[in-house]
């Protein structure tokens, strides 16, 4: 598979139309088992936000042992995605993330995406949720991530409700979990910061969702700046939510060779790095939260991203705890990772 699954020359809608033929497994080793929020699970591996742009993919990836399966982000109205390019492979350096003269191979793929966080019509994306469930198998899960739209002068209280109301939305349509999309940009301020930087807002979102619907309620967060802001952060939203996803990605400027913007356009100078070289500061955020929720200050799930390419960074990240290892970057370069991890029983990597 030359391209990968996701077909970066061609846009979200083609790649929407279009889901992969993924490479076939014969015999696909049962999994080590698990367990998330009561559901018992054939293994703790499954796919983040993004990878998974409708029941055709999610069925793909399904049947290739990811168990679980985030559907990616939706919304309460459409939005189309940027213009191409939307992926480009770089390498993260100190200033900035460069473009990559050559793609990186062998579990070493760093990418930056800049999509937009596009979405389908809900009536389009709440039928195919439900089709969604239908072809996930015994021992899956399917997550789904929400994300509020801002509504031009609205304030805080119309994007809560919206947030919301896509949660109540995704619950209905047979959602195991959702996911509450809080590693965005925080639309009441000019500087760069995210929704789960400005606490007290993340907190209205998630209790808002948690007194909304009736399903297990995950927050996805990004890098934090500091340990002391990740653990503030965490015993802030904890009592609002049954579970954490970190780390979204890095967010960085993306230049070329000659330190011009790679993707054009307004609001695109930054860029969401994700894939291999993100793993030592995602995974280092990983630990904090572990440590922290060991400390006894709370418990709750700990979904682990950012930078697992590999089985052995899997084992990792669930040997130290976290209740499930989700890739994004791997499952579309690497879709026979989750037979592999299969194979590789914990003891064998240490
Ligand atoms: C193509 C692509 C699309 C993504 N879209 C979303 C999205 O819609 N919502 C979201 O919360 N994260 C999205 N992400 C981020 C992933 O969920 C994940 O946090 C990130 O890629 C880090 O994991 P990785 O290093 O395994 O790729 C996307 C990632 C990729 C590669």
């Amino acid at each position: 598979m030359p391209h990968g699954a996701y077909r970066v020359d061609r846009s979200y809608q083609w790649n929407y139309a279009h889901a992969p033929s993924l490479p076939r497994v014969r015999r696909l080793p049962s999994g080590a088992g698990g367990r998330l929020f009561g559901h018992m699970l054939n293994s703790s591996l499954g796919i983040a936000a993004g990878p998974l742009l409708n029941s055709k993919w999610v069925e793909g990836y399904a049947r290739l042992g990811f168990d679980v399966l985030t559907y990616a982000t939706v919304r309460s109205a459409f939005r189309p995605a940027h213009a191409l390019p939307n992926i480009r492979h770089v390498e993260n350096r100190e200033q900035a993330a460069v473009i990559a003269r050559r793609p990186a191979g062998n579990g070493d793929t760093t990418i930056a995406v800049s999509l937009g966080e596009p979405s389908m019509e809900p009536d389009v994306w709440r039928k195919d949720v439900r089709r969604a469930r239908e072809r996930i198998g015994p021992g899956q899960i399917l997550i789904v991530s929400v994300i509020g739209t801002p509504a031009p002068d609205g304030d805080a209280e119309t994007l809560i409700a919206d947030f919301a109301r896509c949660a109540a939305w995704a619950a209905e349509s047979g959602a195991d979990a959702v996911e509450v999309h809080l590693a965005t940009q925080d639309p009441f301020v000019e500087q760069a910061q995210m929704i789960y930087e400005n606490v007290p807002l993340a907190a209205r979102i998630l209790h808002r969702v948690r007194t909304t619907i009736g399903v297990p309620v995950l927050a996805k967060l990004g890098a934090f700046r500091t340990p002391r802001l990740l653990h503030d952060t965490a015993t802030r939203l904890a009592p609002w939510t049954n579970g954490f996803v970190l780390v979204h990605s890095i967010s960085r400027r993306v230049l070329d060779d000659k330190g011009t913007p790679a993707f054009e356009g307004t609001g695109r100078e930054r860029a969401d790095v994700v894939g291999a070289q993100t793993f030592t500061v995602a995974s280092r955020q990983v630990e904090e939260m572990l440590a922290w929720r060991k400390a006894g200050a709370w418990d709750r799930a700990i979904l682990a991203v950012g930078g697992i390419c590999t089985v052995e960074r899997a084992q990792d990240v669930l040997r130290e705890g976290a209740d499930a290892a989700l890739v994004a970057t791997a499952a579309l370069f690497d879709p026979l990772f989750a037979a592999r991890f299969r194979q590789t029983r914990p003891a064998e990597v240490a």
